[in-house]
């Protein structure tokens, strides 16, 4: 079956997410994309929300967030469970962030990260699979809230 990506941003990411939705559909990827497509001031939290929806319904295999720096939106979506969201500025990080953390949306900061950068962390991040494991546990342990919400 086809690659499917959803993608979000908020007004300070509308051209790096433009390059990147045709990054994506220059090797045969398709794409959800959910805007916003204005430069006009929009709220990061929505975005984030909307995306992540679409993840946890499987309408998507993964979400791609940008904002301006990309820690506003990513604090969002990592809100949200059963989101794992992963801001990076790296590849390293970018196929780690699949390899032992099994994110499913990858962040990214506009004002920070090249165009360039951004698309080899994109491809290093769609071409790495989780490796389960030990890696399975921490996850399971995030997905329960760590401490449900307390620390005691
Ligand atoms: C919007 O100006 C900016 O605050 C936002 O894109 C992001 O960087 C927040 O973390």
């Amino acid at each position: 079956m086809k690659m499917k990506i959803v993608i979000g941003n908020d007004h300070s990411g509308v051209d790096f997410k433009n390059q990147l939705v045709g990054h994506l559909l220059s090797k045969g990827i398709e794409v959800i994309n959910v805007g916003t497509d204005s430069v006009d001031s929009v709220d990061y939290p929505d975005i984030a929300k909307e995306v992540s929806k679409k993840v946890l319904e499987k309408e998507a295999n993964f979400g791609m967030l940008i904002c301006g720096t990309g820690i506003g939106i990513s604090i969002a979506a990592n809100r949200i469970s059963g989101i794992r969201a992963a801001l990076v500025t790296n590849e390293l990080c970018a196929r780690l962030s699949r390899q032992h953390n099994d994110a499913n949306i990858l962040v990214l900061g506009a004002r920070v990260t090249g165009i360039e950068l951004a698309k080899s962390c994109v491809d290093a991040f769609l071409s790495a699979e989780f490796e389960g494991g030990r890696h399975s546990n921490r996850i399971s342990k995030i997905e329960c809230g760590c401490t449900n919400g307390v620390i005691e």
